[in-house]
């Protein structure tokens, strides 16, 4: 069983405009919700790559039913801790173009007990787990060294685990030294205080991260593929798709076929070819931070894979 921590769940609102203009009222043409926070996404597609998979994260009494059908159905065991306030929601203005705005709310703040009872529904479902993955913002309330804690933690108890976050959470965590990272660009810079300009600026953080501690890092280009770096070798895997609907969420299911393919004992290429047909296979349709597996299947084959030289 792999388990996800993604605690700040969220309603993702996707509301379909002819076009956004600043100060004036505004028609949608449709709106949806779906059960959305990283954690749900990665969650998601590891199910739907055919892996058991558990998510811990809040919900609240009006999505409660929702959230649980929705997972439920997607195959995802969902350990949802309740909170009296709502919980975050994160408007996406789409408009006939594709270009989105996004408006995402502070989130609610956590009291002492919610977030012991996270950390302690998260224990329990460690003690059944084969990976740790950590994903998405924490929400407020808990100290910036949530993941890196939970690193240790996780580590102690032998399990290899995945962070994907950002700022001084993403900081912190990689001191602790978790077996894999996968910053995209603005988040590999912000944590080494270098821009990403690329393929081989990539590979040369990517190699300083593994020099830290972190057994296998790897560097998010969007279009541009993914770079990574295991202590043997650097490799480039990208795919180019004729056309992106949605590429929102695609690093999130980028990070769902990393984690399948170390639970399956895969090699790294092999890991990142599975992984960039996940996040491309994201960008297909519109539904943010989700696949269809014959989606990745045919998409995997397609995924150039390159080594680096030194
Ligand atoms: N337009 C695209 N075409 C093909 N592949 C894509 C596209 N966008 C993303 N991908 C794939 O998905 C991976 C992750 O995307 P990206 O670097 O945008 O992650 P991210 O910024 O973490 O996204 P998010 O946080 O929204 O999930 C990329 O490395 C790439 O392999
Ligand atoms: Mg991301």
């Amino acid at each position: 069983m792999i388990t996800v921590a993604g605690f700040n769940t969220a309603i993702d609102r996707l509301v379909t405009l002819d076009s956004f203009t600043l100060g004036e009222v505004q028609r949608a043409n449709a709106v949806q919700n779906y059960p959305g926070g990283k954690g749900v996404h990665v969650a998601q597609t590891i199910a739907a790559l055919g892996e058991p998979v558990q998510l811990v994260g809040l919900v609240d009494g009006p999505h409660r039913n929702f959230i649980a059908r929705r997972m439920s159905e997607r195959g995802v065991l969902f350990h949802g801790v309740e909170i009296k306030d709502e919980l975050r929601q994160c408007l996406a203005l789409r408009e006939r173009d594709g270009r989105m705005t996004e408006v995402l709310d502070p989130g609610p703040l956590l009291s002492r007990a919610v977030r012991d009872q996270l950390l302690h529904t998260l224990g329990r479902a460690m003690d059944a787990s084969a990976a740790l993955v950590m994903s998405g913002s924490l929400p407020r309330g808990f100290e910036a060294d949530t993941y890196a804690q939970l690193t240790r933690q996780g580590a102690a108890a032998g399990l290899p685990c995945f962070v994907d976050a950002s700022g001084d959470a993403l900081r912190l965590a990689v001191a602790a030294m978790p077996y894999l990272i996968k910053p995209n660009g603005d988040e590999a810079a912000q944590l080494l205080g270098s821009a990403v300009t690329g393929i081989d600026a990539a590979a040369a953080l990517a190699r300083v991260l593994h020099a830290g501690g972190v057994a296998r890092p790897v560097v998010t280009l969007g279009a541009k593929g993914a770079v990574g770096y295991d202590g043997h070798g650097a490799w480039h895997a990208v795919l180019q798709l004729e056309h992106s609907e949605n590429a929102v969420g695609s690093g999130d299911c980028f990070l769902a076929g990393l984690v399948v393919a170390q639970q399956r004992g895969w090699a790294f290429d092999e890991a990142l070819r599975l992984a960039v047909a996940c996040g491309a296979a994201n960008a297909l349709h519109e539904e943010t931070g989700f696949v269809r597996r014959a989606d990745v299947e045919a998409l995997r084959a397609r995924v150039e894979v390159t080594r680096l030289s030194a």
